[in-house]
């Protein structure tokens, strides 16, 4: 399908015309910001493996598809106005996984295994265009995929997205060379794809009555009262399907099962255990409506996919798999008679013998399943493939169990958490995903052995919507992590440098705002580690990894001064400001600190357990630096998460002194798993041997998203030892029941 009309082109390459010429003024623009001049830019992202090119460009401007690439002709014909000459296509089987792109002054040449990878030549071919104004330098690339699976996924049900703003995504995917959109379908809050069987899930559970406003942790809860919802077509769908194709990309869709099933369950009741009457979910997490693992669901599942698989040709059906309470499997008699009948131990064997019963009818179509980490949980059907997305563990468990596994693992791969610390970031889900942790994810888990990383085909960015309304925001959360995990799909850990990819995203970033994209833009940005140091006190640490970047700090009185050694020790309470220069003038936003000292800044700390390592915080130190982290969100350099464990720690002071009170704060977001403890003791000793208990609490609560806990200590000591009791396991009824909680502090204060 052609999104331009006819009577659009003429338009269109007017239009195109104009933005070249002010493309042109941006990129001079940018030049004063630090990029070095150049004819030709050669920014591609990700980065080709070799690369070589004159300082000029090719006398062809566009071109036209042989017959053997015909499948990219829709493509293609956007970008190629007026064709006079045929790009040549060789194809070489010996070229595994590569391809070959020579643009010469009048000839452009690809040299491919297969049309699969001269999809890749062609979108560097049209990363060259766009990055050069609409001509071809004369270059010679060679390029390897590193990774089969390079996908990216979108949630179209916590919020809904028109077709074409899911072809301008497959376009992004497209120039980033992704090959696979996983499109998340159905939900709690919404059934997304029209089955013409089922006609109540067009009326009933497309739609919900109202959805939630602002944060999930924000009290009281508050409703917009506005019904919101719809559905794609099946001839939607198939349109999107095409454009997909014609860009080289697999659409995959997500069906959920068997949780995240209340919308259908609302438009038909039976389909749940009890059969009770409920709505469309209006607020996000998890919900105990989930299906029943019976005949009556099954025949409604397997009508459902058999809509569902001619619409789609992917040979993988995505079918979830997460984030299924069992509450109401354990209430059914049904469902305990039946896992009697069928000798399954519990309801997670229950579980896994829906999903198979699931995966053999889609094996009998031809299709395979990919399921969330959860469908290991109670056996697996060989062949199924697994996305681990709670960390890394799912991924290393199904490789070595013999699956195939996507890595997306929320630390890198969950694009819908903040990318940066500054306040005034819209307001996300949580968590801190940064371009730079993207970009250094390494695919590849560092337990697996040479022979099951085999297992891993690649990757995923994850664009879960709650927090997401509007496809510009889409676009803010996605576009800039979504070239830095091309890159980290395409290049291996070792060959890849941040400051130069930042270098070459500094001109996506200029192409792609001059188009109207609303790419994020945190490359200016200062980083800062604010460090307890017992010789010197609380240390800012600062850096900017764009190349040529000078670093000043603001003091408190207002006055700048640079930082040449990239620190400056904190004495003067406060607030400290901490922005980058380039050569040519300011291009950073300043980032503000608030600090305020006590006695803990020239102590030590020594954990009795490390925290996670997906909230590690900057530092150990962190909890003693004087500085607060955000009252908004946790993660990032100044909250520390601890995974189900409680928080023990020797502080060592680095002199004997009176200590009145002792202050912590802690992190509440409970639809998150993350809980206040249950208790905190603090003791104290004067030779680090002998300790007694000099506070305690076992209440704590608070109205707000930050507890600060504060105790009196009345003491003199040099050793203070601290035990934080973790929530424990999560109880029933609450998101997350049965799993362990996650305990985060901020920081530790005495005076
Ligand atoms: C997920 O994020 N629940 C897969």
């Amino acid at each position: 399908m052609d999104r331009i009309g006819i009577s659009d082109r003429q338009y269109l390459f007017l239009f195109a015309m104009t933005r070249i010429a002010l493309y042109s003024l941006t990129l001079l623009l940018i030049s004063s910001c630090g990029l070095t001049p150049s004819h030709v830019n050669m920014d591609m992202i990700p980065l080709p493996d070799e690369l070589s090119f004159e300082d000029n460009y090719s006398k062809i401007t566009s071109f036209s598809l042989p017959e053997s690439l015909e499948i990219y002709d829709d493509w293609i014909s956007e970008w190629n106005k007026g064709t006079s000459y045929d790009i040549e296509f060789i194809e070489d089987k010996l070229m595994t996984d590569s391809y070959q792109l020579d643009i010469e002054r009048s000839a452009i040449k690809i040299k491919a295994p297969s049309v699969i990878e001269a999809r890749n030549a062609l979108s560097t071919l049209l990363q060259l265009r766009e990055l050069n104004n609409g001509k071809y330098p004369i270059a010679s690339i060679s390029d390897k995929v590193e990774f089969e699976y390079r996908g990216m996924h979108l949630d179209v049900c916590r919020h809904m997205f028109s077709v074409d703003e899911i072809k301008q995504y497959l376009d992004y995917l497209a120039f980033y060379k992704f090959n696979n959109f996983h499109w998340h379908l159905t939900e709690d809050q919404g059934w997304r794809i029209e089955i013409k069987k089922y006609p109540k899930l067009q009326t009933i559970a497309a739609f919900r009555d109202e959805t939630l406003v602002g944060h999930y942790n924000d009290q009281p809860q508050k409703y917009d009262g506005k019904k919101y919802g719809g559905f794609y077509t099946q001839e939607e769908v198939k349109d999107v399907v095409a454009y997909a194709k014609s860009r080289g990309i697999q659409v995959i869709p997500e069906i959920e099962l068997p949780g995240h099933a209340r919308a259908a369950i609302a438009a038909y009741p039976e389909l749940g255990c009890s059969g009770e009457e409920t709505t469309v979910a209006t607020k996000w997490g998890v919900f105990d409506e989930v299906y029943c693992p019976k005949e009556e669901t099954f025949s409604f599942l397997k009508d459902v996919m058999d809509e569902i698989i001619p619409l789609f040709p992917s040979k993988y059906i995505h079918i979830g798999g997460d984030e299924c309470p069992k509450t109401s499997w354990k209430n059914s008699e049904f469902c305990q008679q039946l896992m009697k009948q069928k000798g399954l131990k519990d309801e997670y064997e229950l579980q896994s013998y829906f999903i198979g019963e699931i995966a053999d009818y889609l094996a009998s179509k031809g299709k395979t399943i990919i399921g969330w980490d959860e469908i290991l949980e109670g056996g697996l059907n060989e062949g199924s493939v697994v996305m681990s997305w709670r960390g890394e563990k799912g991924g290393i468990e199904a490789a070595r169990a013999g699956h195939e596994v996507i890595m997306t693992p929320g630390s890198h791969c969950y694009f819908d958490h903040y990318q940066s610390t500054h306040p005034n970031e819209p307001v996300a889900i949580g968590g801190l995903t940064t371009v730079e942790d993207v970009y250094n994810y390494n695919v590849i888990p560092n337990e697996l052995t040479e022979n099951e990383a085999k297992f891993v085909k690649g990757a995923q960015g994850n664009v879960w919507t709650e927090y997401i309304s509007s496809f510009k925001h889409v676009e803010y959360m996605a576009l800039a992590r979504m070239t830095a995990l091309s890159e980290a799909l395409w290049n291996p850990v070792a060959s890849r440098n941040f400051p130069e990819y930042q270098r070459r995203l500094m001109s996506h970033h200029s192409y792609w705002t001059f188009l109207g994209a609303n790419m994020a833009n945190h490359q200016y940005d200062v980083s800062i580690k604010i460090v307890a140091d017992p010789l010197k006190g609380s240390v800012a640490l600062v850096e900017n990894k764009l190349l040529n970047a000078r670093l000043f700090h603001t003091n408190i009185q207002g006055e700048n001064a640079e930082l040449s050694s990239g620190s400056v020790i904190l004495e003067d309470e406060g607030i400290h400001g901490f922005f980058m220069n380039d050569e040519k003038g300011r291009c950073g936003k300043k980032t503000s600190i608030k600090f305020v000292p006590h006695k803990l800044n020239r102590a030590t700390i020594d954990f009795d357990v490390p925290p996670s390592s997906s909230y590690p915080g900057a530092d150990p130190t962190v909890l003693i630096n004087g500085v607060n982290g955000s009252d908004e969100k946790y993660g990032g350099d100044e909250w520390m998460g601890f995974a189900g464990q409680d928080f023990g720690a020797k502080i060592t002071l680095n002199e004997e002194m009176d200590l009145n009170d002792i202050s912590f704060r802690f992190f509440k977001g409970e639809g998150q798993w993350i809980y206040l403890p249950k208790s905190i003791v603090v003791q104290a000793s004067s030779d680090g041997e002998s300790y007694a208990e000099v506070a305690k609490s076992t209440s704590i609560s608070t109205d707000t998203k930050v507890a600060e806990i504060q105790l009196p200590l009345n003491t003199n000591a040099k050793y203070l030892r601290i035990v934080v009791k973790n929530h424990g396991e999560i109880q029933k009824g609450k998101q997350g029941a049965g799993h362990e909680a996650w305990l985060f502090i901020d920081e530790i204060r005495v005076n």
